[in-house]
């Protein structure tokens, strides 16, 4: 069965088994008209209910409107299987009040006192480039499949129904996973060939995911309920200074990540899974860097916080200068950004070494609610 369920108690593409392929788009809202957005809303759950099961976004699909109306559905789908799509929307500081895309910004929606104090702008990190037109975003939807055309379908055609409520602020396409989130996939490579997704949460781990990736009741006052069983994705558009990195000699790649290049063992150890032992020395010195990314972004290293990784590749052609304009598209969900995502990253800017070959140049970050049941809308909970 290639379909993923729509509805849940949690969105679909957090915990699900990661797919390949991803269509990530930000959108601003450009109406100022509640009713208007609400509209929009419900008819985006019921086109990515249906676009999740493999349908057209509505009953007149392709072709259903006749020879002398444009059709409601844009057609490229027609004939592949649902690809395991999951669509899951988030929601941006911007669509509250002031944010860094427009800090003149009005309460627009009266949702003001219904924004969770964890939904904010994220600070500027050092070593970081961040285009605006790159980064943040009021809504923002993650099409995840196994098919790239099912993915770029699925947010044309939201695209295409909000036309004149939003519009696309900036989108990423990934081509394949940086991630695992199951016990039983295999872990991928990124850009720099290494194994990524080693130590991420599982869908498995339930106890870790609600330590560490679901809100709970208690984070948050009243008005801000909706966001319970939800949590918050962090965006960051990471780019990988391949041609640097490629002249460096295997030894070195592998003190800078921290594991082997072939089997994704840490330093010292056997074979992937095994537990990084970062006490062991070799002639006085750690046998895991202490500039290696995965000893500074260990657990130990950041009073016992995780974040669900679930990040894909890009290449998005060349830069001009002959180098390739490709990277890791980072996705990471957590249940408080700011206890979670921002010390780590602080930690990894100021000491890690592969910062050296990264220049993040796209950053956003969205509340992401939790599932919608049967009969619910997308943020139903929050207007
Ligand atoms: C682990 C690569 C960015 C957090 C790893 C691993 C690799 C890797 C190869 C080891 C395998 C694994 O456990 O997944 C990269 C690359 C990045 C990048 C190439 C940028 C292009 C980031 C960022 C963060 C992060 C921005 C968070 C702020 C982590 C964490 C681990 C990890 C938490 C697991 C550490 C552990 O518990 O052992 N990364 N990473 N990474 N990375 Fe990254």
């Amino acid at each position: 069965d290639q379909t993923v369920a729509f509805r849940g108690d949690h969105q679909a593409g957090i915990t699900t088994e990661a797919q390949d392929r991803l269509h990530f788009a930000a959108f601003d809202v450009v109406t100022d008209s509640r009713d208007e957005l609400v509209d929009m809303l419900k008819k985006w759950t019921d086109a990515a209910d249906r676009m999740t099961r493999g349908l057209e976004t509505v009953d007149d699909g392709a072709l259903g409107l006749g020879d002398y109306t444009p059709p409601a559905d844009t057609g490229e789908a027609l004939g592949l299987s649902p690809a395991h799509l999951t669509l899951t929307i988030g929601f941006g500081p911007g669509l509250f009040g002031p944010s860094a895309s427009d800090p003149n910004r009005k309460d627009r929606f009266g949702i003001a006192a219904r924004k969770p104090a964890a939904l904010a702008d994220l600070p500027m990190f050092a070593q970081e480039k961040i285009e605006p037109g790159r980064s943040y975003g009021d809504i923002c939807i993650q099409a995840c499949a196994d098919d790239p055309q099912v993915a770029v379908h699925a947010i044309r055609n939201l695209a295409r129904i909000g036309v004149g409520v939003v519009s696309v602020r900036w989108s990423q396409l990934g081509f394949g996973r940086t991630s695992s989130t199951t016990r039983g996939q295999d872990t991928p490579r990124n850009m720099f060939g290494f194994k990524d997704g080693t130590a991420n949460i599982r869908a498995e781990d339930t106890g870790v995911l609600d330590e560490h990736v679901w809100v709970a009741e208690g984070d948050n006052p009243p008005a801000a309920q909706w966001m319970t069983g939800g949590t918050y994705l962090v965006a960051r558009r990471i780019r990988m200074d391949i041609e640097p990195w490629d002249r460096q000699n295997l030894k070195e790649q592998e003190t800078v990540i921290g594991r082997t290049k072939g089997e994704g063992a840490p330093i010292g150890k056997e074979s992937e899974f095994d537990e990084p032992d970062f006490n062991m020395t070799t002639y006085g010195a750690p046998m895991i860097a202490r500039t290696a990314h995965v000893r500074l972004a260990h657990p130990d290293q950041n009073n016992g916080v995780q974040i669900l990784r679930r990040g894909y590749n890009f290449t998005d052609g060349s830069d001009g200068f002959g180098h390739l304009d490709a990277g890791l598209f980072f996705i990471a969900f957590n249940r408080d950004s700011f206890k979670q995502f921002v010390p780590m990253q602080q930690t990894l800017s100021r000491k890690d070494a592969l910062t050296e070959y990264l220049i993040p140049n796209g950053s956003a970050i969205f509340a992401v609610p939790p599932g919608v049941k049967d009969g619910e809308w997308w943020g139903q909970r929050l207007f």
